[in-house]
């Protein structure tokens, strides 16, 4: 048998179009305007997690030193400090943290501050016990834990305006504050009380005006859920067998995200207006995808997140965490970004422990975020706490405050990023490959699970993956984006679409643009509506295929057959391709569909789209498969890397800065076919770069 990549070769020579696809070089990702190294004061932002009031005073200077030593220059804190800031209603006392702030200052470490509405005091809730959310069966949470409050609760909106615009106040001239971080991780719980059902009535009545519009769009007919007038309309809460009308669920996902949102814009404006010289910004999660980040951080100045690799490293190793910083400063147009929180110890809560990384790892791990566009990493958090849920969730240091080995491999990270800002401040990632993500697929797939095997996460992974073990950079895109600066554009399983959104990508593959599909895409609209055209729906003039027939999950094996007869293993999701103007480049090896086309390709415009109607557990499928794309495109691909070695690149004028990572405990080494500068060293490597176990290369090429 032949290999994947053989056959794929053969295939893409049958395919290629005399002309090639793409017209000359396509403009770059956008610019982007917030510069974090500025901002911090010409430092590369360096950081820890600090929480000062754990911890008697006569400790804060000695921290400070050590901080200082290992080249911290930057901490976060306050973001749960809600009860010291302000012991009783209306009475504030900032003095301990002024204390801290001056003591840091003198050690050379500026401080974001949280808004510390993450952990609302327990007076607040003995006040108005209802600020509180709900769950679905109607039970109210109490105090306890943080985060549980009820986002339309209008006695917490009016605590949380109070308590910003004292902070706000208290630091708006205040040199040691130079920003603000809104709440901690903002996303959770859904909230099903009186206040959040009002306002999503309200919410769904701006959106739709009628309910003539309401009922159309939701397609209420079914099961005669006809609602009559406003106030009966639900939240997506405990009904019989769980089941909600997905329409209503998926607009209650958007309006979630909605009010997330008007909660984090009711305190900006107000750290913006009393105090416009902080920059504004709040720590997200990746991944986490309850929230429509690309739509949230437009109030923000940049964005921050919180990385902790452990929890990926059985999902897909460091292309977990890899995609979650591609996510992240996507979700901003490519704007340099920050990681406020990144893993420094051994994770564990009261329930879980994690796994103890190699402390090597950790600098690693920090630097990935810096070759993915951070120009911050804030350690989570400076010392592991002696208190609470969270006694076993390692910081930097050990509650002894001992100078441990995850200290000193931090400590090594603080001098060489000293050295390496000169270089990395102006650079970007620029990507010629983008991933559409898109929150309403997500959310619809999340309300209808297609399969007991499907895992959108994984689509996106199956292509993310291919391209970066071949070193290719990937852009994270959104619906609403602009993908015009990319030359391949991969949307897998683009399950709701709108007219707009198919619009763009005609534009894009007319363009000259390769355009990626994978199954289930085009079958639902924005309101979540089964379409009526024929599969799949809008996107079929694109992908010149129809779809007529499919096989979720077969209780078969399945396989898939490249033209010279190497075939692959499919596991998820099978469309059952019928041809229009598109040719066939895989079929289907097995059951009543055996010979039928899985993948295909059509030339459209000046591009050509490829639709994946299938799922291969096979990594070398995918990487057959964006060979072919590279090829059609003009895409360069890097050197091949071994298992366990990333490589990412950022660049400015007439500079690449190239990362080469190595996750694994041994020795590695990467061909780069060109003599490239250490930048830590400023020795010129050799064209083959050996990488130590668990630590990495920065190399500069002009
Ligand atoms: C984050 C959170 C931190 C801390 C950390 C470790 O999600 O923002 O406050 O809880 O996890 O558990």
């Amino acid at each position: 048998m032949r290999s994947w990549n053989k056959a794929w070769g053969a295939v893409a020579s049958v395919f290629m179009l005399a002309t090639p696809i793409l017209g000359g070089q396509r403009p770059s990702s956008s610019p982007r305007p917030f510069n974090l190294i500025q901002w911090n004061h010409g430092k590369f932002v360096y950081g820890a997690d600090y929480y000062p009031e754990a911890w008697p005073e006569s400790q804060w200077g000695k921290d400070a030193e050590m901080m200082q030593a290992a080249g911290i220059n930057f901490v976060r804190m306050g973001e749960f400090s809600w009860v010291k800031m302000e012991p009783e209603e209306g009475h504030f006392d900032f003095s301990w943290l002024d204390r801290a702030l001056k003591i840091l200052s003198a050690h050379g470490i500026h401080a974001v501050l949280g808004t510390p509405t993450a952990s609302p005091p327990a007076w607040l809730y003995a006040e108005y016990p209802d600020i509180a959310a709900m769950n679905a069966e109607g039970i109210r949470y109490r105090f306890g834990s943080r985060r549980n409050y009820c986002l339309h609760n209008p006695h917490f909106l009016a605590a949380t305006r109070q308590i910003v615009t004292a902070l706000a106040e208290h630091y708006k001239d205040n040199p040691a504050v130079i920003g603000f971080q809104i709440d901690n991780e903002l996303g959770n719980p859904y909230c099903y009380d009186n206040y959040c059902l009002t306002a999503f009535q309200n919410w769904c009545r701006d959106k739709y005006k009628t309910l003539d519009a309401l009922n159309r769009a939701w397609g209420t007919v079914f099961w005669g859920h006809t609602y009559t007038a406003w106030p009966q309309i639900p939240l997506p809460w405990n009904t019989l067998y769980g089941v909600h009308n997905p329409s209503l669920e998926l607009d209650y996902d958007r309006f979630f995200s909605d009010s997330t949102k008007n909660y984090l814009e009711l305190q900006a404006r107000i750290l913006r207006r009393i105090a416009p010289t902080k920059a504004i910004t709040t720590n997200e999660m990746g991944m986490f995808d309850a929230i429509d980040y690309s739509r949230l951080n437009t109030s923000l100045d940049f964005v921050a997140w919180d990385n902790y690799p452990m929890f990926d490293q059985n999902q897909s190793d460091y292309f977990g965490p890899a995609l979650a910083h591609d996510l992240m400063r996507g979700s901003k147009h490519n704007q340099n970004f920050m990681v406020m929180e990144e893993e420094a110890g051994l994770p564990g809560w009261t329930t879980f422990w994690g796994h103890q990384a190699p402390p090597g790892l950790y600098r690693v791990w920090a630097y990935q975020a810096v070759a993915h566009g951070a120009d911050g990493v804030c350690f989570f958090r400076w010392r592991t706490s002696t208190y609470g849920t969270e006694q076993y969730w390692q910081g930097i240091l050990d509650q002894d405050s001992y100078p441990n080995s995850r200290y000193h491999v931090i400590a090594r990270m603080g001098k060489e990023i000293q050295r390496l800002t000169p270089i990395l401040e102006g650079s970007h990632v620029v990507s010629q490959v983008a991933l559409l993500v898109s929150p309403d697929s997500r959310w619809a797939f999340h309300i209808q699970p297609l399969t007991r095997g499907f895992n959108y996460n994984r689509q996106l992974h199956r292509y993310y993956d291919a391209f970066r073990r071949r070193a290719v950079n990937v852009d994270v895109t959104f619906p609403q984006d602009n993908f015009s600066a990319y030359k391949v554009l991969v949307a897998p399983s683009l399950f709701v679409v709108n007219s707009e959104l198919v619009r763009k990508l005609t534009q894009f593959v007319n363009h000259g643009g390769l355009l990626i599909l994978s199954y289930r895409s085009g079958v639902k609209d924005s309101h979540n509506v089964f379409t009526t055209r024929t599969l799949p729906g809008r996107l079929a003039p694109l992908a010149g295929i129809s779809i007529h027939d499919y096989d979720p999950e077969t209780t078969q094996p399945q396989k898939i057959v490249m033209s010279d007869g190497a075939s692959y293993p499919a596991d998820v999701w099978f469309d059952i391709l019928t041809l229009l103007t598109a040719r066939v480049l895989v079929t289907y090896g097995e059951n009543f569909y055996a010979g039928q086309p899985a993948v295909t390709i059509n030339h459209y415009g000046r591009g050509a789209v490829i639709y994946v109607g299938t799922e291969s557990p096979s990594n070398r499928f995918y990487d057959g498969l964006v060979k072919l794309a590279a090829r059609r495109a003009g895409l360069t691909f890097g050197p091949k890397l071994p298992t366990g070695i990333e490589m990412a690149t950022r660049q400015k004028p007439g500079e690449k800065i190239i990362f080469l990572l190595n996750y694994t405990g041994k020795p590695q080494s990467v061909e780069l076919g060109t003599a490239t500068r250490n930048a830590l060293t400023g020795q010129t490597e050799p064209v083959n770069v050996a990488i130590p176990p668990y630590d990495l290369r920065v190399l500069t090429q002009r």
